[in-house]
């Protein structure tokens, strides 16, 4: 009997999820489950770190004001208040966790935590552990998860599909739990709950170049789709101005934060360009930077551009970013010295599954938290940092919401077992290889920095032609853990499409030569698919 049963199935293990489950372990069992090992996700890699006003000097209202300036007009206002109002409780939960931030000896001689600058922060605001911010959340809170009696751990299970009542065929609207898929054994499980709560990150990995890690394919916000819940914004999808341009480096980030400790960004030929862009030069949101960095390699046919923070004294440069420093110089690049080749690569999915201030979405008992929901945070562009501080207010947001409903909530009925009796094992691999490799790069060339009409058009051509062939081998064959992401990454390619097409105009991060101006005709408005 594999069929098992918790309080709250929580899928995923990065900084939204950790904190819903540590909130909620005291009152819930609860199973989290992760596709890999529990750390691996893009919370291990952020590097820049966490927003919150914490100087005496800044102010709620002025981070509310760079919030919904960068978000360019699409932002909730009451989503980005509360978010902002709860951000220095959620940097001393952390503290109180044991999580290292870098602290500095200020003029006045008291010791404080480091405050660094990134794009669209009017004020230093953000907290860092050096250049490793992710890293030190992440193994501080799977230290305390590992530990903890009432969480019980599915590493290495990727969910695969929502188990809901209408699935069933039973009268009530509600989310009952998952399948997962178990990669070590090669079985397949249902889990059972009273919540589901999906902390399943973004979609970075639907294109070719991506600073995410491989875990990050969109698999919460496809089954959320086809469990019913309705997803917005998907045409929002950032791309961070600077990975590091090397074969090898696999798209590895550099942090805005050199950037916004003096970094520039220069052409080939050694010259500085945004001023001509922004007058906020290499501190203008990202959508700005990183459509600048593609204007002039376009216009240059230019490999990539160079960002030099050389000028600054080595200490200082080994000192606060650690984690760059000992990476490129892997590479054969050493930052104190020299300037570094940079691209833009996709970095985050700014849209997702639609959820309201308690992370719940539109499917009774199932939520949805950090970068796989689209709470109204970030509208058309995040806020460097504002990412980290979304995943642990939502994540208690939603801890709060489930507590309080917990003891009046019955036990989910019991869920059929998964069915293999009408599949085989895959007679042709290449398929799912082959698939996979053609979606990332016509996302990446059709639905990239600058879009038009015409070549969304294509890429819908192409999702729909790739989604008939996976729905089909899918079908056929025994699930795998690529053909459970590729069937993912196909459906959220589709969903970033189809938003995108429905946007008739130019506005933060979905940019197109068809539309070149924001539509000033009508309020902003979000893209919003509803499931058939
Ligand atoms: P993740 O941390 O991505 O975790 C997702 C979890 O879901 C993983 O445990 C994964 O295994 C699991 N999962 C996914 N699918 C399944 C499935 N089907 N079944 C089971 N488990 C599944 N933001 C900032 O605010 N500041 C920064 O400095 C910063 N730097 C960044 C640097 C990099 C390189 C990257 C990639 C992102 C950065 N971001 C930063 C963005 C931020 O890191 C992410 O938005 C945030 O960490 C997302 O957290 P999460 O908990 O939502 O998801
Ligand atoms: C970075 O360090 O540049 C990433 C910050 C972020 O994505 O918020």
């Amino acid at each position: 009997m594999t069929d098992k049963h918790f309080d709250v199935l929580l899928i995923g293990g990065g900084a939204a999820g950790l904190s819903l489950a540590l909130r909620l372990a005291p009152h819930a069992r609860i199973a989290l489950a992760t596709k890999g090992p529990l750390p691996e996700g893009a919370t291990l890699y952020a590097q820049g770190g966490i927003s919150a006003v914490w100087d005496r000097d800044d102010s709620i209202e002025s981070h509310i004001t760079d919030t919904l300036s960068t978000g360019a007009g699409l932002c909730d206002e009451g989503v980005v208040r509360f978010t902002v109002e709860h951000g220095r409780e959620a940097i001393q939960w952390l503290i109180d966790q044991g999580v290292p931030f870098t602290r500095e000896t200020r003029p006045d001689g008291t010791l404080d935590y480091h405050l660094t600058r990134e794009g669209g922060h009017s004020h230093r605001r953000v907290l860092h552990a050096a250049d490793a911010t992710g890293r030190a959340i992440e193994m501080t809170l799977e230290q305390q998860a590992r530990r903890h009696p009432n969480i019980h751990l599915f590493e290495n299970h990727i969910a695969i599909d929502l188990i809901t009542a209408a699935k069933l065929g039973l009268p009530d609207h509600r989310c009952l739990g998952a399948y997962l898929f178990d990669r070590e054994r090669g079985q397949v499980k249902a889990l059972r709950a009273k919540f589901v709560v999906l902390a399943t990150g973004g979609a970075g990995k639907v294109y070719l170049y991506s600073s995410n890690p491989d875990v990050s394919t969109g698999d919460g916000i496809a089954m959320a789709w086809r469990a019913g819940c309705r997803v917005a914004n998907l045409e929002f999808i950032q791309f961070h101005p600077t990975c590091l341009y090397h074969p090898k480096a696999k798209s590895f980030l550099i942090t805005e934060a050199i950037r916004g400790e003096g970094g520039r960004l220069l052409l080939p030929d050694g010259s500085p360009f945004l001023e001509k862009f922004d007058p906020r030069a290499e501190l203008a949101p990202r959508d700005i930077v990183a459509r600048a960095i593609d204007y002039e390699m376009k216009r240059l046919g230019a490999e990539c551009v160079y960002l030099d923070i050389s000028h600054k004294p080595a200490e200082f440069i080994q000192t606060h970013f650690p984690g760059v420093y000992a990476r490129c110089l892997e590479y054969g690049f050493d930052i104190t010295k020299e300037a570094i080749p940079v691209v833009p690569a996709a970095h985050y999915t700014c849209g997702g599954v639609m959820t309201d201030l308690h992370g719940r979405s539109d499917l009774a008992g199932l939520y949805a938290i950090g970068e796989t929901a689209h709470t109204g945070l970030h509208g058309a562009n995040r806020m460097a940092s504002n990412s980290l501080l979304e995943c642990l207010v939502f994540g208690q947001a939603a801890a709060e919401d489930i507590q309080a409903q917990l003891l009046d909530t019955p036990a989910p009925p019991p869920v059929p077992e998964w069915d293999e009796s009408r599949v085989t094992d895959s007679d042709e691999e290449v398929v799912v290889a082959h698939n996979w490799d053609e979606l990332r790069r016509f996302m990446w060339d059709y639905v990239g920095i600058v879009r038009t009409d015409k070549r969304l058009q294509r890429a819908k051509h192409r999702a729909e032609l790739l989604l008939g062939e996976i729905d089909e081998y899918y079908g056929n064959f025994r699930v795998t853990n690529d053909l459970i992401e590729l069937r993912n990454l196909a459906l959220v390619a589709q969903l970033i499409i189809r938003c995108a097409m429905l946007r008739k105009e130019s506005r933060g991060l979905h940019y197109t030569l068809n539309y070149p101006e924001p539509d000033k005709s009508q309020p902003p408005r979000y893209t919003i698919l509803t499931p058939p």
